[in-house]
Parts: structure tokens; sequence; C-alpha cells
């Protein structure tokens, strides 16, 4: 956070199956798994590209979080199907070690291709849909503190859960 090809709203790709696309997409992945993210997007590695990736593994720890298949998604974009708003904790590998509670429609359509360029449309609900709009806000210059309302409920993670595992 601070550097500003954070805030920089992201180019589409033009072209899809490159030697180049395919590069990005591996350093995404290998960033991600790395760091322990539920998800990342091109801008968060200084490229001005729209390309963010997602995961969330099965986890017995987290019950109630519902697994994500490995997604790669290009020039997403999205619908918002309800007028409903959830608030619920977020982090982000751009801002290590925080956590604040954030704002989201709870069920979305999302739109776009893989990197081979085969399209993805997917209609979701819950936490997917969550962090599909934290990675594509990424892509438009938007970290989750511009999002908050209230930031009482912002703060360190460790302090937050002192007893839980997390992801970024
Ligand atoms: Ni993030």
């Amino acid at each position: 956070m601070g550097d500003p090809r954070l805030l920089r709203q992201a180019r589409h790709v033009e072209q899809f199956g490159t030697a180049e696309l395919n590069s990005l997409v591996m350093d995404m992945l290998d960033t991600m798994h790395h760091l322990n993210g539920a998800g990342l997007a091109a801008p968060q590695i200084g490229v001005d590209l729209q390309v963010v990736i997602f995961e969330i593994t099965e986890n017995p720890r987290y019950p109630d979080v519902a697994p994500i298949p490995l997604t790669v998604l290009v020039n997403p974009v999205l619908e918002f199907l309800t007028d409903e708003v959830q608030e619920d904790w977020e982090g982000c590998l751009s801002l290590p070690g925080l956590r604040g509670r954030v704002p989201r429609y709870s069920r979305i359509r999302y739109r776009g291709f893989d990197a081979a360029g085969n399209s993805i449309d997917r209609t979701v609900e819950g936490f997917h849909a969550r962090v599909v709009q934290h990675e594509t806000d990424h892509l438009r210059g938007v970290l989750y503190p511009m999002r908050m309302r209230d930031f009482s409920n912002f703060g360190f993670t460790d302090v937050l859960f002192p007893n839980r595992e997390t992801v970024e």
C-alpha cells in the first residue's frame, strides 16, 4: 500500500494464450501460494493488466468457508444481483498483517476469460462473491480500506485474532 501502481485503472488483456500472459499467471500463482493468499491481482505485482486469480481450498479448520476452485480471471465484468450487502473480514497481500470489515454485495455474476481465452460465466454468493469483488477492485485502483465504513473494525490480524490461523 502506498505504491502508485496499486491505484491505476488496469489495461485490458488483448491477446490470450501468449507466453507473456502464461508467465504472468505463473508468477501470480507462485506469489499467492508462497504468501498463503486467497487471491491476487496483477497490479499487486506491479503489472498493469486486468488479470486476477483466486482459490480457496477446503480446510477442516474453516468448515464455514466453502472452497473456490483455482480460477484465473481475465478482463472481468461484474454484475450485482442484489442490493443486499454483507460485512465481513478481509485481508490483502498488499496490506500485510491487517484485517478490516468490508461491505460487499452478497450475490454477483462475473464474466471474463481464462488465460487461454475460454469464457467464464459464474453466479456466486457469500465469500466467493466477496473474493471476486475484492480482487477486481484491485483492477480499478481500489484497496479494501477505501470500501470500509467503520474504522473501529480495522486492525492487526494477530491482535484481532490471536488464536487463529488466517489467510491473506
Ligand atoms: Ni487484495
